[in-house]
């Protein structure tokens, strides 16, 4: 066991007392993994966590994650244990920069990807994850797309939709553009060549070419179930697998040992107890940018899952 009975007794406690729960997404560290109440990919987070009956939320994830929590329960305390666990592909886009592009294409509407701060999702029309994005572009009538910040799962959208024309941000994924190559997978696939490819749609055009299936965090962790394949390549976040082998643990799981995104790995054990002991820190947002911001995330809730 990863977490000792000792130290979940006293998370235990500490729930109890504030009525929290502790919510993390997949790519966590495999301690936290262990003491998550709720854990799925961002949509998963963004619709269950609202449905918590909890007053207070111990978010494990990246800040824009939380501060979807936040605006989905403005009622509820959300605390981000790391406050500067933040997602690098949020931050290559600005309200500013967003408002630019807007008056470049006023024809177009904008489809945010949910990795985007609270400000970005204040100047977008619609909001997407990864679980949904075909899904939120069919539905929308427009013809013409301002896709904003990851132009790979922009580019992977625009496969589905020709009749449309997605203007993809220049933003990017680091850890799945950098460290999930299509080097690093044909390596993988020579020592198990009898392993399906599955990979993120934050990964490269010549990667996703490669793979078996693209898939959202949540549509991996389905797929691996209802599969008859017993063993996958999974391009993605190393710690994936570790869930992957939690919930499937008759099937294999073969990580890309370099796909680490340090960012979600600013959250630590030590960081979640004091945050339970402190209820520090919450993460607070403007009340103008929080009424704004959720009206596309609200819309992406009501399309559901792809
Ligand atoms: P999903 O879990 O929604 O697939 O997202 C992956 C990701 O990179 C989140 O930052
Ligand atoms: Fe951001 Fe990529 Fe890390 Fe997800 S895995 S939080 S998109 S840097």
């Amino acid at each position: 066991m990863v977490v000792s009975p000792e130290t979940l007794q006293y998370i235990q406690e500490l729930k109890e007392k504030h009525n929290a729960v502790i919510v993390a997404h997949n790519y966590q560290h495999p301690n936290i993994q262990d003491i998550a109440d709720l854990m799925g990919d961002s949509l998963a987070l963004a619709t269950e966590a609202m449905k918590l009956d909890a007053d207070v939320i111990i978010f494990c994830g990246v800040n824009f994650m939380a501060e979807t929590a936040k605006i989905l329960s403005p009622d509820k305390k959300v605390i981000h244990p790391e406050p500067n666990s933040r997602c690098p592909m949020a931050a290559m886009i600005t309200p500013e920069a967003l408002r630019q592009m807007k008056a470049k294409h006023p024809d177009a509407i904008v489809v945010s990807y949910v990795n985007t701060t609270a400000d970005v999702k204040a100047e977008t029309d619609i909001c997407c994850t990864s679980g949904n994005a075909v899904k939120v572009i069919q539905s929308v009538p427009e013809k013409k797309i301002i896709f904003t910040p990851d132009k790979n799962l922009g580019m992977y959208i625009q496969r589905f939709v020709p009749d449309k024309e997605i203007i993809c941000w220049e933003g990017y994924c680091t850890t799945h553009q950098n460290s999930v190559t299509l080097e690093s997978l044909k390596a993988l696939k020579e020592q198990h060549p009898d392993a399906e490819v599955i990979v993120h749609p934050e990964c490269t055009p010549e990667v996703i070419d490669f793979a078996d299936y693209v898939f959202s965090t949540h549509g991996m962790l389905e797929h691996a179930k209802s599969s008859k394949v017993s063993k996958f390549i999974m391009g993605t976040e190393k710690e994936m697998c570790y869930r992957l082998s939690q919930d499937v643990p008759e099937k294999t799981f073969i990580p890309v040992p370099e796909a680490i995104c340090p960012n979600m790995k600013k959250i630590t054990m030590d960081k979640v107890i004091a945050s339970l002991e402190t209820l520090t820190p919450e993460l607070i947002l403007a009340d103008d940018i929080m009424q704004k911001a959720k009206i596309p995330l609200e819309r992406m809730v009501n399309i559901g899952r792809g």
